[in-house]
């Protein structure tokens, strides 16, 4: 790898990982990239290293599958690269009621959005502190603020994210490295349709761009800042829900989540 910081970015095929990995390398900076979809990855590779002269590996793997975070870090370890920044992005929702939903698909949410974020957490650290520091980045949502009737497992695993990724930047302190919970609201990227399982189902309607996200997010990252919410708008309601009665924030969501998203309950 050319020297530089180095970032490991997971779900790094589009929407906001994708944007993180342009505005990294744009800064000439080396990259780690991690998602399923192999032929996007090598396209990105391409695109990257020849606008920005940096260097970029890629790594196709299911995140959801066992063991995926130990062969993540066996491999980047294994290549020689250090990394400064580990963002964990990768993610995904399920739009429905609970007791309607299929078990298999929680269960791979969790893993995704929970396990192998928290396990790459785990094995980072160290490595981080023998390089003398490093800043994580999780990418959480404006979610996490709130319990999410019709997604009410996706909303429970970003509470998870903002909650760990508080706390860690707490235990870290003294350590040089920096703990970032990326909580946007609404984004225009694939991940509504993946949510509804159909791209006819997702309702036309205004949402920030990755790449404003990806910005705003990105600077936080750099400045060391436990949270960041883009979006005034967006901001406001984390924060009103942090006063308002459990029972009307809970019930509040809900219709927020009819209203706004989807044409499928
Ligand atoms: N869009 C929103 O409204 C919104 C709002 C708040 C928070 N977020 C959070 O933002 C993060 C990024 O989502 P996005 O909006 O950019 O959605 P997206 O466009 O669907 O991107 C998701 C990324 O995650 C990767 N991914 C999905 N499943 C994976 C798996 N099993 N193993 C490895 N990689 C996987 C995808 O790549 P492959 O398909 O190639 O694997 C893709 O690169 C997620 O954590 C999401 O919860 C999104």
């Amino acid at each position: 790898m050319k020297t530089g910081k180095t970032a490991l970015i997971t779900g790094a095929s589009g929407g906001i990982g994708l944007e993180l990995a342009r505005i990294h390398a744009s800064s000439g900076d080396n990259l780690v990239l991690v998602a399923r979809s192999g032929d996007k990855l090598s396209a990105i590779k391409s695109e990257l290293e020849s606008d920005f002269h940096v260097d970029v590996h890629f790594m196709v793997k299911d995140l959801t599958l066992p063991h995926s975070a130990k062969k993540v870090f066996d491999e980047v370890t294994g290549h020689g690269i250090g990394v400064d920044y580990l963002i964990n992005n990768a993610g995904f929702g399920d739009y429905g009621l609970f007791a309607n939903s299929d078990w298999e698909k929680q269960e791979r949410m969790i893993n995704l959005n929970i396990t192998v974020l928290t396990h790459l957490i785990h094995l980072f650290i160290p490595h981080m502190i023998s390089r003398g520091g490093g800043k994580i980045m999780n990418v959480a949502s404006l979610a996490a603020f709130t319990p999410g009737p019709t997604m009410s497992v996706y909303f429970a695993t970003k509470a998870y994210v903002l909650s760990l990724s508080e706390a860690l930047n707490n235990e870290l302190k003294g350590k040089g490295i920096t703990v970032t919970a990326l909580c946007p609201g609404s984004v225009d990227t694939k991940f509504h349709e993946v949510a509804l399982g159909d791209p006819a189902l997702v309702k036309e309607r205004k949402m920030m761009s990755a790449e404003e996200v990806a910005e705003s997010g990105y600077a936080a990252m750099m400045k060391g800042k436990p949270v960041i919410i883009p979006g005034f708008k967006n901001a406001m309601l984390a924060f009103a829900s942090r006063f308002a009665p459990r029972e009307t924030v809970v019930s509040t969501a809900r219709k927020i989540q009819e209203k706004k998203n989807y044409h499928k309950t």
